[in-house]
């Protein structure tokens, strides 16, 4: 099977690994098990040049994590290789999230990610949920705006990253993707299934529980890569790391369970 896979109907091609880009540009107000450090440019650039050779063409970033977009927009080579998603709703402020759902901030939203990423289209942008999932899809003008950026060519996809099972399942309604919890702790497996039956795209976040897999005796990695790529719909499990050992592993992981070779 290729590392390479269709994300539901929207015609792009992700690699079955993602990269989170939370850490690039944000340490606080996070649920990782360590502190750390933000990584430096030379960093920054030497894990995306090792994860486009590893084959992952797919990153994940949003303006809440701190200057994740913009750092990504300076330090991205070949722009056109990769698939990017950001986000819309949630801004990080001085250590604090708001949210903002309203059809003027979705748009402005988007202006400043296609500044700040360097670029003339997004590939994919999702709703940054605050935990309200059906509110905001029902409630609010964020799912028009969205479309209209995409009917402007701005957008090739547009999705919800959600926080509950009953937005998740509405959001396949709605929508082309959603970007659902999947780990040895919770499985949106009622969101899969929705998405499954409809071709709509399905991410992975928090594959690996935020990192907390350090459990003596155990390798949590591994057992949750299994948990995840034993489900074909799945398209890619967006892994944050910082760390090339990680990352080289990871893909490694990965390619094997899918006996993948490229
Ligand atoms: N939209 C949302 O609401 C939302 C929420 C959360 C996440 N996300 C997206 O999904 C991505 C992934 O979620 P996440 O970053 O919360 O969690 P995650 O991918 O489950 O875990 C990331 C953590 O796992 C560690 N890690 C990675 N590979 C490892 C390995 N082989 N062994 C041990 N530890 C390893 C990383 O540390 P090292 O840096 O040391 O490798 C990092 O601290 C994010 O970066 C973001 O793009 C979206």
């Amino acid at each position: 099977m290729s590392f390479l896979r269709q994300l539901g109907d929207t015609g792009l091609e992700v690699s079955a690994l993602g990269l989170g880009s939370v850490k690039f540009g944000r340490n606080t107000g996070v649920k990782y098990p360590s502190t750390f450090k933000i990584p430096d440019d030379d960093a920054v650039l030497a894990i995306l040049s090792q994860a486009r050779e590893l084959g992952i063409n797919f990153i994940d970033t949003a303006p809440a994590y701190g200057n994740s977009e913009e750092r990504i927009g300076a330090l991205l080579n070949k722009r056109q290789d990769w698939i990017i998603s950001t986000k819309v709703g949630e801004e990080f402020i001085d250590g604090e999230s708001y949210f903002d759902f309203s059809a003027k901030h979705t748009q402005l939203s988007i202006e400043r990610s296609l500044q700040r990423l360097n670029t003339d289209y997004l590939d994919m942008v999702l709703i940054h949920s605050d935990g309200q999932d059906e509110k905001i899809l029902l409630e609010s003008d964020c799912v028009e705006a969205l479309k209209k950026s995409k009917d402007a060519g701005l957008i090739r996809a547009i999705g919800m990253s959600t926080k509950t099972i009953a937005g998740g399942i509405l959001a396949t309604d709605l929508l082309d993707i959603v970007m659902l919890t999947y780990n040895l702790e919770q499985q949106d497996q009622e969101v899969v299934d929705s998405a499954r039956q409809k071709n709509k795209g399905i991410l992975v976040k928090k594959g690996l529980m935020s990192g907390h897999v350090n459990k003596e005796g155990e390798d949590l990695v591994r057992e949750s890569m299994n948990l995840i790529f034993s489900q074909p719909a799945i398209s890619s499990m967006i892994v944050g790391t910082i760390n090339p050992e990680h990352l080289a592993h990871n893909v490694k992981l990965a390619k094997g369970f899918l006996q993948a070779d490229f």
